[in-house]
């Protein structure tokens, strides 16, 4: 669990309450499967008491017309269990791949909207691991359990109606066996909670392990990692080997115990029904009806039991599955959020306080107003919050307290989907999607042409480097885009940004790791794009901030200078420091370059 916080008792109910709500769209399937399931149930009940007349009567007064007539009965019955249990398989099946599609759905979906701050939050292991693994624990229990169990509590009940007619005697010592029942399931069913609460924590655990290992395999190879990679998934797999093998010790007691009470149940009916039978109470015909009524007796107490086990796995799987549905985004629409229209590109901060965590504050009051059409650069340390400063702009985290306005509007008066439709984000690193460079373009404005694609292309120059790929726009690029350098992955981020024609633009350090080959092709693209849009240019490289009419020096999550960048290095405060300090940094790299044509 993701949150440290125990649940107090009075919410113990809620897994049950979530484990209802999912199978709710469902009921109707389920309920069509619980009849067929009682129609079984029915069926079977009829089955000894047949019995019971070809033993007694027809065989014993030799009727033999009676006698055919009771084995055509039996056989038929025979075939209408055989077709209901097929009918309710196939209902069963097909209810329950429908239900387990439709929550993973529900589930993903309702990741999806979930903010920012919850995926720094939770780990995508975690989040993984609920919507594959313990959907599938529900599935088990309402469809094939708890649809069993309707059908065997009326076996159940009728076996009792019908053995009661028969001797009220024998039923009475038969029953005697049902507390031994009970006391065993009640013995293992808290341990078997335990367990299986454990296990979903270690499925979580080794999912979480597997994908961060694999998404993490740049590094661990680049570093030779593969060995710690490979012992801590070892450590997680043999953790979860143990808390298995603890439940199935739990199974390995349980099960022969049951079974064991059960054969109690044959033994008292065999002891018991032959002493009735040699004092004359009650027929052989009874006595083999009592025997064969004994299963219809059993099986709803052996499938309480597992559906007991398999409720309790479901549980725990449920409270999982419900903690992730009552995630509710941090960032929401207002009811009355507006659309904006085409806007003129005015930003205001005003007074902007931002803490991821509580009590940490990493944006102390900025104060900046951006005139539309107007070049901004951001300069300052790693971890000053230039790129938390941004990420407020796009509403991907709700400021603490303070204010952004676009055009005038706050923008938490403005629809998402609306306000995000206005800017253009070329993050630091870019994503590709697996498809081709076309369709990765598309995802700026997915109803985009391909001719619009192109001629965007054109527009920044860029479209002779797609053209001279493998296939063109159509080349494919790897699950994270392995084909392209990271300069080439960032020029798709700006014919993406393009795409949408933003009137507000950010580069967040959108250069940084550009190789040389590509960065003119970038510098050349982003300066088009730059053209008439209000833009904030994180800038790594300060050569960018050349470009920019007026630059703003961030330290410690405020506002240390602002002013041109000539102004600013006459100035020579912070942004000075910086400057030199690249200087330094390029020419020791020419000199590194230089260094094995003359060596010292
Ligand atoms: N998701 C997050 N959760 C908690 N703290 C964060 C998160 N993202 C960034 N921070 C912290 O906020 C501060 C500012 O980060 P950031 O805005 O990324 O800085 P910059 O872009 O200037 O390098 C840093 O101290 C960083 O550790
Ligand atoms: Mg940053």
């Amino acid at each position: 669990m993701w949150r440290k916080e125990r649940m107090p008792r009075r919410q113990a109910l809620r897994p049950i309450k979530a484990m209802l709500s999912f199978i709710a769209p469902h009921r109707k399937w389920l309920a069509i499967a619980c009849i067929i399931s009682i129609m079984g149930s029915m069926v079977s009940l009829v089955v000894p008491y047949i019995l019971r007349s070809i033993i007694d009567h027809d065989i014993a007064r030799g009727d033999f017309v009676r006698f055919l007539s009771d084995i055509v009965i039996l056989t038929s019955l025979v075939l209408a269990m055989w077709i209901l249990e097929t009918l309710n398989t196939y209902v069963l099946s097909s209810t329950g791949a429908r239900l387990v599609c439709d929550l993973r759905f529900k589930l993903f979906s309702h990741v999806q909207n979930l903010s920012l701050g919850f995926f720094s939050r939770v780990r995508t292991g975690d989040i993984m691991s609920r919507i594959m693994e313990d959907t599938g624990a529900i599935e088990e229990v309402f469809v094939y359990g708890l649809v069993a169990i309707v059908g065997d509590m009326i076996a159940f009940i009728g076996a009792i109606i019908m053995m009661s007619s028969m001797s009220l005697e024998l039923t009475l010592v038969v029953c005697l066996v049902i507390p031994l029942a009970l006391a065993v399931c009640l013995l293992f069913g808290s341990r078997f909670l335990r367990a299986y609460r454990e296990i979903r924590k270690k499925v979580a655990s080794l999912m979480i392990k597997a994908q961060e290992n694999i998404a993490g395999i740049r590094t661990i190879k680049s570093y030779a990692r593969e060995r710690d990679a490979f012992i801590s998934f070892d450590e997680a797999c043999r953790d979860m080997m143990k808390s298995n093998l603890r439940a199935a010790w739990l199974a390995v007691w349980f099960w022969p115990t049951i079974q064991m009470v059960r054969g109690v149940g044959s033994f008292v009916v065999l002891a018991y029904g032959g002493y009735l039978i040699i004092r004359g109470s009650i027929t052989l015909g009874i006595f083999i009806a009592f025997l064969s009524y004994l299963d219809q007796f059993y099986r709803p107490i052996i499938s309480l039991t597992w559906l007991y086990d398999s409720i309790q796995r479901a549980m725990a799987a449920s409270e999982r599955i419900d903690e992730l549905m009552r995630e509710a985004p941090e960032v929401k629409d207002r009811e009355e959020a507006i659309e904006l229209k085409k806007i003129r590109g005015e930003v205001v901060f005003e007074d902007v306080y931002f803490e991821y965590q509580k009590g940490i504050p990493v944006l102390k009051g900025i104060n900046l107003k951006i005139r539309p059409g107007e070049r901004i650069g951001i300069v300052g340390p790693t971890g000053s919050g230039k790129t938390t400063l941004v990420l407020l702009l796009c509403r991907l985290y709700d400021v603490s307290r303070g204010r952004i306005l676009i055009d005038g509007h706050d923008i938490r008066d403005i629809k998402q989907k609306s306000l995000r439709s206005q800017i253009g984000f070329i993050p630091q690193d870019t994503f590709l999607f697996p498809g081709t460079i076309m369709d990765n373009i598309r995802l700026g404005r997915p109803d985009a042409s391909d001719d619009e694609i192109v001629q965007v292309c054109k527009e920044l120059g860029i479209h002779e480097f797609i053209e001279s790929l493998p296939n063109g726009y159509q080349t494919e690029v790897g699950e994270k885009g392995f084909l392209l350098s990271a300069g080439q992955r960032q020029l798709i981020a700006v014919a993406r940004a393009m795409l949408r024609r933003p009137s507000i633009l950010i580069l967040d350090e959108a250069l940084s790791n550009v190789d040389p080959r590509t960065e003119l092709l970038l510098r050349r693209a982003i300066e088009r794009i730059m053209k008439g849009r209000t833009t904030i240019v994180i800038a790594h490289r300060l050569w960018l901030c050349s470009l920019c009419d007026r630059v703003v020096v961030i330290d410690k999550g405020r506002i240390v200078e602002e002013g041109t960048h000539e102004e600013l290095l006459r100035r020579k405060g912070l942004y000075y420091e910086l400057y030199l300090a690249q200087m330094e940094k390029l020419i020791d790299e020419k000199l590194l370059r230089i260094r094995p044509i003359r060596p010292s």
